[in-house]
């Protein structure tokens, strides 16, 4: 296990925003999960865990919380691929470690042409978060593939779960049925159906292009700031709001897609959490001011 001091969230974030937390925890191996519990007693600080930071809106300066981050693979340092773990009729049970990132995942499906989470392709961060977050686009999600889990939870420890009567997942949102402070995914069997790489690559191909196409990729952004309420886009609902565009500090409004917060690195100013959060209670206001719909964020803020 891997314990470093002060980490900086700015730079473990995709919105490039956030402070200091006490310490940083990179479990490596089962082992280190066991001993999780001990290493936050002893670090301090409120536990957080950290995928690739493509999710979260974090404020400045010192924070309270200790970052645990599970390394590569999750489960032991040369699990840098994923496995597949078994073939059945139902398709490819395929074990991924919840720190690889998800376009490796990808990259890996698209070779053994695996379908199931084209959808996907463009979005950052890691398997962990996926699973998590139930990370979702163009009509896949994540958390229905999954089969089973490797979770650590500071109640249980290191324990796994096989069946989806377990837990609970609903559009982006994802949590274990049993009690828990928190839970860490180690790692997660998914069930791919097996078609060809080509049929997989043309559909990942086409769905990127419609991502690129639509939405601020390039640009430091935490993807969408807030869920589409039902039945409705808050990227249509912002836009007619008028929010598209609003600025404040270093921090707008993307003129290609309302629902993401930029974070322009380039403008000279400090890009700071009370200017991100201005504008994010802002267009909550005037969505709900117009439409009397209060948007939910997505982003996940810390602590
Ligand atoms: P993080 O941001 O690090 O964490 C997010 C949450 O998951 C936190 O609560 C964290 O504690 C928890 N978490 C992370 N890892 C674990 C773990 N191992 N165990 C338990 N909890 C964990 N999202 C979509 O759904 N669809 C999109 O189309 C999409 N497009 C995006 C495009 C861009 C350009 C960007 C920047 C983001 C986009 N996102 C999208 C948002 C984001 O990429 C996803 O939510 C992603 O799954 C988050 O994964 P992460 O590893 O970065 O998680
Ligand atoms: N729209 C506007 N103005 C905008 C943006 C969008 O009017 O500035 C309109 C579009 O014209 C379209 C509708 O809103 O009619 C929907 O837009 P889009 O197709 O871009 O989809 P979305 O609902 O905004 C959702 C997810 C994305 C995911 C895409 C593709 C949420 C909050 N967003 O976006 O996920 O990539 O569908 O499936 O569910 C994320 O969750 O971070 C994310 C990026």
């Amino acid at each position: 296990m891997r314990i470093r001091e002060k980490p900086l969230l700015s730079e473990r974030t995709t919105l490039r925003l956030g402070g200091t937390a006490i310490a940083e925890i990179i479990p490596e191996n089962d082992d280190d999960c066991l001993s999780l519990g001990e290493a936050v007693l002893k670090t301090g600080g409120t536990p957080h865990i950290l995928g690739g930071g493509s999710n979260l809106v974090v404020r400045d300066g010192e924070l309270p919380v200790v970052i645990i981050r599970p390394s590569l693979a999750g489960r032991s340092a040369d699990h840098s691929l994923p496995i597949p773990v078994e073939e059945t009729e139902e398709g490819v049970l395929v074990r991924a470690g919840a720190g690889m990132p998800l376009p490796r995942l990808l990259a890996w499906c698209a070779k053994n042409g695996l379908s199931g989470l084209e959808g996907l392709a463009g979005i950052p961060g890691q398997v962990g978060g996926a699973v998590a977050m139930n990370a979702g686009a163009f009509g896949c999600s994540t958390a229905p593939l999954v089969r089973k889990l490797e979770v650590y939870t500071p109640e249980r420890g290191a324990h796994t779960l096989t069946d989806a009567s377990e837990w609970d997942f609903s559009y982006r949102h994802f949590a274990l049925r049993e009690e828990c402070s928190w839970f860490l995914v180690r790692s997660a069997d998914l069930l791919f159906k097996k078609t060809s790489p080509e049929q997989v690559r043309k559909t990942m191909k086409e769905d990127l292009a419609r991502k690129t196409a639509s939405q601020p990729v390039r640009y430091a952004t935490a993807g969408c700031i807030f869920k589409n309420p039902p039945g409705d886009h808050a990227g249509r609902l912002l836009e007619a709001a008028g929010a598209k565009g609003m600025r404040k500090g270093a921090f707008y409004f993307s003129l290609l897609h309302a629902n993401f917060l930029v974070h322009d690195t380039k403008s000279g100013v400090p890009g700071v959490f009370d200017d991100a959060m201005f504008l994010i209670t802002e267009a909550q206001r005037m969505v709900n001011e117009r439409f009397g719909i209060m948007l939910e964020t997505e982003v996940i803020i810390w602590p």
